[in-house]
């Protein structure tokens, strides 16, 4: 088994570090290879994506990825701009699915902005596709102004595109979680605006006369984003496009206290996956030491579980993150009265101690 370790800039180099230090606590076999990537990967080399990079990433079988971006990258041409990695990344992989679950621990309650009963026990499941929308439509572009310069430009446009295919492979994703789960997908689209969506929702329509056995409701975005603060113990797996998706996963992560706490898979039709942690490289708060791990660490159980086959690994991370929970340890993202601030290092290796004593136990 290979994994390519793939930190990127901000806060990413910080929280990877720890992620692997808990992986390399399982001691199971795999042989990890790092590389850069993001921002880090443009100052070495003029692309954030190398083509050393991307053939590590396609010859491995799982990808634990941090975080790119900076703002000092802005001025750059989009191509060459950090986000354009982790695009590449998901585009040239086929990494359609995107698994994006929001759980409140029982221990982050009182960390969440939210009133504790309405957050209390939440366990949702948002499935974003993650290779089409209006993230990769053509054409894109600026409208040049006369003096062939962008600052000048009066116009800017992308275009929002979805084929069948597209719709129906995230659909089939979405129903077969649900069947593992409470069976019930909640499709979230903008079908009374676009027609992409409306689209969207024929499609799924369409899917889901396969399972009979899974509710399918269909909630506007709008609406979809103000029930999730509202009653967000209604929703369970909660599918959706692209961009919507986004939005709406960074707003379910505050469900659960902090997104510094929600872990991502993304995977493709061959189950080769890339983990990242939902939230993004933060560099406000880069070599503080400051930066939540667990997003990345629970990011690395999501890995084992679904790309490497090692489901009781996989527990035994998420079983150990719970237990430094509950021992009072805090991020500082995380922390409410009563509880004990600790560093990015501090936490991992928390993490790391509640497994080797579990393993000796
Ligand atoms: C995410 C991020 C990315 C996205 C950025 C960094 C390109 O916000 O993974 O949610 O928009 O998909
Ligand atoms: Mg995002």
């Amino acid at each position: 088994m290979k994994i390519a370790v793939l930190p990127g800039d901000g806060i990413g180099t910080e929280i990877v570090a720890e992620a692997v230090k808990v992986l390399n606590a399982l001691e199971l076999k795999f042989e990890m290879e790092e590389a850069l990537v993001g921002g880090a990967a443009y100052d070495a080399h003029g692309h954030p994506l190398p083509e050393s990079t991307l053939k590590l990433a396609k010859d491995s079988d799982a990808i634990l990825f941090g975080a790119v971006g900076d703002w000092k990258y802005d001025k750059l041409d989009r191509p060459l701009r950090p986000e354009q990695a982790i695009l590449g990344l998901r585009k040239n992989l086929g990494l359609f699915a995107n698994f994006r679950p929001a759980i409140c621990y029982e221990q982050l309650v009182s960390a969440s902005s939210l009133k504790p009963e309405l957050i209390s026990g939440l366990d949702i499941l948002i499935i974003r596709e993650l290779t089409g929308d209006i993230y990769f439509g053509q054409p894109r572009g600026r409208r040049v102004a006369t003096d062939g310069h962008f600052p000048g430009a009066e116009e800017a446009f992308d275009t929002m595109r979805y084929s069948r295919p597209e719709i129906e492979r995230i659909a089939h994703v979405a129903f077969q979680a649900a069947r593992k789960r409470s069976k019930k997908v909640t499709s979230v689209d903008k079908s009374n605006v676009l027609e992409t969506f409306q689209f969207w929702k024929d499609v799924v329509t369409d899917v889901h006369k396969e399972y009979p056995d899974v509710a399918l409701d269909h909630m506007y975005v709008d609406n979809a984003a103000m029930q999730l603060v509202k009653e967000p113990k209604k929703f369970d797996v909660v599918v959706t496009g692209n961009m919507f998706g986004d939005i709406l996963s960074d707003e379910a992560s505050m469900l659960t206290g902090s997104i510094g706490m929600l872990p991502s898979a993304s995977l493709n039709s061959q189950s080769q996956g890339l983990y990242e942690p939902s939230h993004g490289s933060a560099p406000d708060i880069a070599c503080k030491g400051i930066a939540n791990p667990l997003a990345t660490i629970l990011s690395a159980a999501m890995m084992l579980r679904f790309s490497l086959n090692q489901a009781e690994s996989a527990d035994r991370i998420e079983t150990a993150v719970r237990s430094v929970l509950s021992s009072g340890l805090r991020t500082v993202d995380i922390w409410s009265e009563g509880t004990q601030k600790v560093s990015t290092r501090e936490m991992g290796e928390a993490v790391v101690k509640a497994i080797t004593k579990k393993a000796k136990g």
